[in-house]
């Protein structure tokens, strides 16, 4: 293991876990083992969130430190510590996570593959990119991961390229555009847009942060952030519109089995373990219940409207409070409908609209379909109107109900 000097510079890993217990002590949990610090653990591996020099961190850490005998030379031998475990390495970690499912999140390989081979979804969003950027622009790529969309918009003449991502697959992206001679004209940001500060406003952005309900990773607010501090007047944005669409349904039995308690659960849980679980059923009997199922099965399901408009948002818009909505959806034909599946087109450039309606979807698609079980199962007949309400409260968070008193 080289020595480390002053001028070392060091990176931290992407992933680790760090527990604080009552008595102050700091225990980092990685590579299968623990490791016991003291607390100025945390100040350093907070400080190490981007590279650094041993100097430069023990200098940051100084004000924190003040008072105490031999406080220097502590954090020292905290850095030689978390350096010897690999926590700190002179190399960065410019790989895909080691950290078996579900801990690999946006590092972990089978996350990028997936987006990679989805047939619609890349193919669109680069023809956007191609479409919106311009030579000499700007641009910031929220979201990088994989760094596809900040290479495909250097390929496209921008000037600047910054890409922004909290994942350690940052490190990965910066050396898939050097390998594609791009490098110089990207840089690569490990972080939060939150708290990115640019040198300059950039003329468009690029995110891919839309969820399989398409406002459920906050892509919104992300966006309204990114435009207030960080973009030009008049930014190009890509996606710049997102509509939601809503259509009545009938979920199978076997898939809301999964996902509401029913009175046959309960008969057959009582009967092997002896307990009454019934206020799990009671506690969710009286809300829709939210899930996400694959495009490809939720396409076998029977359809009984047309998709109606669930919402519209233009991402060039501030989003004032909670949405809501009241989508009426219309029955054109007779069944039982106990469930809604909500699909979305996202406008990403001039010319290219992508859409996740389950119909056109398949087995390659990344998205879900998100899917809204409701309470209580309809019967209709054809031309009958049926009443709702969706509220988006912010965060990621939204409601599907039926209107009271249909
Ligand atoms: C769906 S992935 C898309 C990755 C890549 N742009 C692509 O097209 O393959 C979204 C990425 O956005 C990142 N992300 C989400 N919210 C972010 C934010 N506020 N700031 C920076 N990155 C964010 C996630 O970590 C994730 O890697």
């Amino acid at each position: 293991m080289p020595k480390l000097s002053p001028d070392t510079v060091l990176h931290r890993v992407p992933s680790f876990i760090a527990e604080v217990d009552t008595s102050n002590e700091v225990k980092i949990h990685f590579e299968s083992r623990i490791l016991k610090l003291g607390h100025d653990a945390l100040g350093l591996l907070d400080l190490f969130h981007q590279p650094r020099t041993v100097g430069e961190a023990l200098t940051l850490l100084g004000p924190r430190l003040k008072g105490r005998p031999r406080a220097a030379q502590d954090a020292l031998a905290t850095v030689v510590s978390l350096h010897q475990a690999g926590l700190l390495r002179t190399e960065p970690v410019e790989s895909f996570s080691d950290q078996p499912f579900p801990k690999g999140g946006y590092d972990a390989a089978f996350v990028h593959i997936a987006m990679l081979e989805d047939p619609v979804r890349k193919a669109s969003f680069q023809q956007a990119v191609r479409d919106t950027v311009r030579d000499g622009d700007v641009v910031l790529d929220l979201g990088t991961g994989s760094g596809i969309l900040a290479i495909t918009a250097a390929q496209a003449g921008a000037r600047k390229v910054y890409a922004v991502e909290p994942a350690g697959m940052v490190h990965l992206a910066r050396r898939i555009a050097e390998r594609n001679g791009v490098a110089d004209r990207i840089e690569f940001i490990r972080g939060w847009s939150p708290q990115l500060e640019l040198p300059e406003p950039a003329d468009v952005l690029l995110t891919d942060i839309v969820g399989n309900e398409a406002l459920d990773m906050r892509i919104w607010e992300t966006v309204q952030d990114a435009r207030r501090r960080l973009m030009t007047d008049s930014p190009r944005l890509v996606p710049g519109r997102l509509t939601s669409y809503a259509t009545l349904a009938r979920i199978p039995d076997e898939v809301l089995d999964k996902h509401r308690v029913t009175q046959g659960h309960l008969a057959r849980w009582k009967e092997m373990f002896g307990i009454d679980f019934g206020p799990m059923a009671e506690s969710e009997a009286r809300r829709s219940i939210g899930f996400y199922e694959r495009p490809e099965t939720v396409q076998t399901w029977d359809f009984l409207s047309k998709p109606a408009e669930l919402y519209q948002v233009d991402l060039h818009q501030d989003m004032a409070g909670p949405l809501e909505t009241r989508p009426t959806l219309t029955a054109d034909r007779a069944g039982e409908v106990n469930g809604v599946v909500v699909h979305f087109e996202a406008r990403l450039g001039p010319d290219t609209t992508l859409s996740t309606a389950p119909w056109l979807g398949c087995a390659r698609s990344h998205w879900y379909t998100a899917v809204w079980a409701l309470t209580e199962p309809v019967t209709v007949e054809p031309g009958q109107d049926l009443s709702y309400v969706y509220r988006y409260l912010g965060d990621g968070t939204s409601h599907f109900e039926p209107v009271s008193g249909r």
